[in-house]
């Protein structure tokens, strides 16, 4: 398979070019500004320079990792998230759609409000509460919009030796202070970019691009912040105090789902896999952190 990367230089993108089989695939990494060798500059919100990426190399997948992941800032520029995580997914789905390429498009768990009881499953109405979570829930509709052939696959709390992410701040924080204050009041799922960047690879390595559609996928199992941070303290053997508080003891501006577990069951019963709970692929994460 001929495979583009866009926003090879993030954290899954990263975690991609990782876990490459160059006998297999040809692949073309790509990011707005690389700063890895190996990665082709290409902006997303180029809608010419996607359009001659994608028809002159004769692409077959698109694996879209190029994002405005900064949810605090989104919220005073929502015009530049909106462009790469709305306009620019819609460009690549039709792109894709012209070409006949399969585009694995990431989404998010900020696409919804966080006021269900229960694990919200893939047909559960979005309705994100931040101007990321919004520019992200565009995103979905552009590519749903485009006709092109497409997964998209909603995941949450990314965490990886790459980039800024809670783990690693965590991390930091615990071997340099003696205590640190993490909020208990928001619930979700964390998720090993190895594991999804494993599932993107299982998914276009066993001729399953076909299965279209919206998938949840994060680790197995339910934490709030401060269960993760314990969690990341614990196996480090840092000696901090970490302490619970109220997501109202720290306000970021910023409204975040509470409760934002995604229901795994479709992506487990379509593509047949088992997903590792998020304590174990903490383990192995940090156990590859240098
Ligand atoms: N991180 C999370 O906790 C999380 C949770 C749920 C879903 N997701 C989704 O998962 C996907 C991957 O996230 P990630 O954590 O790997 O993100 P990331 O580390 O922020 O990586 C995104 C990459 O895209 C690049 N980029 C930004 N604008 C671009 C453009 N116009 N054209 C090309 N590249 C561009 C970024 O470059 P710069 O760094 O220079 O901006 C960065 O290298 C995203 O779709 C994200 O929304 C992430």
């Amino acid at each position: 398979m001929k495979i583009l990367v866009t926003g090879a230089c993030g954290q899954l993108g990263r975690t991609l070019m990782d876990i490459k089989d160059e006998d297999r695939h040809r692949y073309i990494f790509t990011d707005a500004y690389p700063a890895t060798d190996g990665v082709l500059p290409l902006d997303i919100c180029d809608a010419d320079a996607v359009d001659r990426m994608v028809g002159d190399n004769g692409v077959q997948v698109i694996v879209n990792c190029a994002a405005y992941t900064d949810v605090a800032k989104a919220e005073t520029q929502e015009d530049t998230a909106f462009k790469v995580n709305a306009e620019a997914p819609g460009a690549l789905a039709k792109a894709a759609a012209r070409s006949g390429a399969v585009l694995i498009h990431i989404s998010t768990d900020y696409v919804f409000d966080g006021k269900s009881a229960v694990a919200y499953g893939e047909d559960a109405e979005p309705a994100p509460l931040s101007a990321y979570g919004r520019s992200k829930f565009a995103g979905e509709l552009a590519v749903l919009a485009s006709g092109c052939r497409h997964i998209i696959i909603r995941s949450a709390w990314l965490f990886s030796r790459y980039g800024k992410n809670f783990v690693k701040t965590i991390l930091e924080k615990t071997s340099s202070q003696p205590s640190v204050k993490v909020v208990e009041d928001q619930i979700g799922t964390p998720t090993f970019a190895g594991d999804l960047a494993e599932f993107i690879m299982y998914i276009i390595d066993n001729d399953m691009l076909d299965k279209e559609g919206v998938y949840n996928y994060t680790n197995e199992g339910v934490c709030s912040w401060y269960d993760l941070a314990w969690e990341v303290c614990d196996q480090s053997g840092h000696l901090c105090d970490v302490i619970p508080c109220k997501t109202s003891d720290f306000p970021t501006g910023v409204e975040r789902p509470a409760f934002s577990v995604l229901d795994k069951t479709k992506v487990k019963q379509t593509f047949l896999i088992e997903i590792p709970h998020w304590k174990d692929s903490l383990r192995f994460c940090m156990a590859n952190m240098a």
